[in-house]
């Protein structure tokens, strides 16, 4: 049985709690691979609303062992509080597993991108993080300073390398004026955090691994999405770590070939959070339309997310570099009640047509979007439960997408509950069909 990745293709938020819900009867393990607390993944099941900002999605289902993976960061005062969260609510956390190699974000990580943002948004410079600790966190794990979460477990090693990083950190912290830290009063919070989790800290690759060689169907979890990718994105307004499918490689402890399917998930228009160039944006009634009929904002943060017309520029490129092989495309019951929908086809950039992904940031800021119209529809369809429910414009809308996207739409969601979810094709991607079945 395979591996399949689910993505985001555009600058997250675009549904990845429900796809990774929906394809849980059959999965024995979903492994996160990247990012932290940042993200928030919403899922509905019947009347209760789960939000998730670091345990995978799949604990909500007692057959699934949920693993956080190596190219995690971790807080682990979030990963405590979200499981005492779930155990009040009934759901069971004792088969988590957190990888030793997962990286810990400190509380000084989170006091250094406060104040770093902080002091990037009087320049007007500023990333708009979450302020979680991501970047400071990842950035200590690309310098070797960065604790992992296996030290948690030998005082001795935690002490040396933890004194090393808060002299550097404070003195950091001094020059932007904010609050230093403590060694000890660190030592013992992060010697407790361990005590607290020795239980689930472990070789999550040689869990994946067994999984795999036993022929159980691991599901990667990606967080954020491919335009937030540290390397694909839009360059610095990014997150600092790879949401595209290959960071389920580095990140989830598999190598490229035991991929088999990679599960795109796309929203049916465009949304971002925090700042950078979204080339579709629309500050007018439709922009206001999309975010407030598609509640969009941020489950981690509450920021409201700006919102346009979706855009094949980043799509396409996207589904190129994640290798997706079948499409979920969200919201669509969201572009109900309007006239005209617009798709972006290409960019005007400095008075050149292009359909390709700018060189640069600048040039990104300064591309101007070409639009194809599309007729509008007023239906709600948030009780259609077959593609042939929905009417005739929503499915040229839908065409128009599958043809230039570059992969087959397999589920259409209408509504954030399971049964708003439309099966094309049967449905395949639940089978997790292989790519060479998807090329026949
Ligand atoms: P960071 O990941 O907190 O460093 O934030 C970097 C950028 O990624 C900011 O623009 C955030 O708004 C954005 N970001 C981080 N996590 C998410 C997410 O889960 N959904 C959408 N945007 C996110």
């Amino acid at each position: 049985m395979p591996a399949t990745v689910i993505c985001g293709l555009q600058w997250g938020d675009e549904g990845k709690g429900k796809a990774t819900d929906l394809l849980s009867a059959d999965v024995s393990a979903v492994v996160r691979y990247q990012g932290g607390d940042n993200a928030g993944h919403t899922v509905v099941v019947g009347d209760e609303v789960f939000k998730l900002h670091l345990v995978p999605s799949g604990v909500l289902h007692e057959h699934i062992t949920p693993i956080v993976g190596p190219g995690v960061v971790v807080n682990p005062r979030t990963l405590l509080t979200e499981m005492q969260m779930l155990n009040e609510r009934g759901i069971a956390t004792a088969k988590l597993r957190v990888s030793n190699a997962a990286h810990v974000i400190m509380p000084y990580h989170v006091a250094l991108d406060a104040a770093r943002e902080g002091a990037a948004a009087d320049s007007g410079a500023a990333i708009g993080t979450t302020r979680r600790g991501i970047g400071p966190a990842y950035g200590d794990r690309a310098w070797r300073s960065g604790i992992r979460m296996g030290d948690l477990l030998e005082p001795d090693l935690l002490r040396s390398r933890l004194a090393a990083a808060v002299a550097e950190k404070n003195a950091l912290l001094a020059s932007y004026g904010a609050a230093t830290f403590a060694l000890d009063d660190l030592l013992a919070l992060a010697l407790d955090w361990g005590r607290q989790l020795a239980w689930a800290i472990t070789d999550t690759t040689a869990l994946v691994q067994g999984s795999l060689a036993r022929g159980e169907h691991v599901l990667f979890e990606g967080a954020q999405g491919t335009m937030l990718d540290l390397d694909h994105g839009t360059y610095p307004y990014v997150t600092s770590s790879n949401p595209i499918a290959g960071g389920a490689c580095t990140g989830g402890g598999i190598g490229p070939l035991q991929v088999d399917q990679v599960l795109g998930i796309m929203k049916a228009y465009s949304t971002r959070v925090g700042a950078g160039p979204l080339p579709t944006e629309l500050k007018d009634a439709v922009g206001e339309h999309l975010t407030e009929k598609g509640h969009e904002y941020g489950t981690t943060t509450g920021r409201r997310r700006r919102s346009g017309w979706l855009d094949f520029v980043p799509l396409r490129y996207a589904v190129q570099v994640n290798s997706v092989n079948t499409l979920m495309l969200n919201k669509i019951d969201i572009l109900s009640g309007l006239p005209q929908v617009k798709v972006c086809t290409g960019y005007r950039v400095d008075g050149m047509l292009v359909d390709s992904w700018p060189l640069n940031v600048a040039q990104l800021e300064r591309a101007e979007p070409v639009y194809e119209t599309l007729e509008g529809w007023s239906e709600d369809l948030s009780a259609c439960r077959s593609v042939a429910d929905l009417p005739a414009a929503a499915r040229r809308y839908v065409a128009a997408i599958e043809e230039r996207a570059g992969a087959p739409i397999d589920v259409i969601s209408v509504g954030p509950e399971r049964n708003q979810t439309l099966m094309v094709n049967s449905g395949s991607v639940l089978g997790a069909r292989r790519r060479a079945g998807a090329a026949a």
